[in-house]
């Protein structure tokens, strides 16, 4: 048993849409623990350093100015391998070729708002956690 935390954020169009409780209701489903959550805007200080690893590319500027653009849920989910069974109950990054029964297959419809994000590794989750928590 590897107990991790994460960092996991309801994106802008998942708050709007009103996804936030079926979303944390599938973590907890999952065995997954709500350890920290707070509903806020993200500055774009955050947003910049959150996505620094995609500075330049051509869909950046269009990612920085989206997460800023309305209230998300900030969370940090521990348990058991949370990083790989947050990734997976969020599906594939293109809400298009997401499985059904993943959080954007079933509420994401277009890749630049695409519900939620999550850390992609226990070292990203380390480091967004201090970004959005301190
Ligand atoms: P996230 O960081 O938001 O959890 O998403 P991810 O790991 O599944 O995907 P990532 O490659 O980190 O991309 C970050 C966000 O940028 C947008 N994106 N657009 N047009 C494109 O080719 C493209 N690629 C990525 C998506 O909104 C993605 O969530
Ligand atoms: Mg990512």
């Amino acid at each position: 048993m590897t107990i991790q935390k994460t960092y996991t954020m309801i994106k802008p169009d998942g708050v709007r849409n009103g996804h936030i409780g079926e979303i944390v209701n599938r973590f907890e489903r999952a065995g997954l623990t709500v350890e920290r959550m707070e509903l806020g805007e993200v500055t774009a200080e955050q947003a910049r350093e959150n996505y620094k690893e995609h500075e330049g590319k051509p869909f950046y500027d269009g990612l920085i100015s989206y997460i800023t653009s309305g209230p998300v849920v900030k969370m940090v989910i521990s348990g058991d391998g949370a990083v790989a069974k947050c990734r997976s109950l969020m599906g594939a990054t293109n809400p298009a070729e997401a499985a059904p029964g993943t959080i954007r297959g079933d509420f994401g419809l277009i890749m630049d708002e695409n519900v939620i994000h999550g850390s992609d590794s226990p070292e990203s989750a380390e480091r967004e956690i201090a970004i959005f928590f301190g």
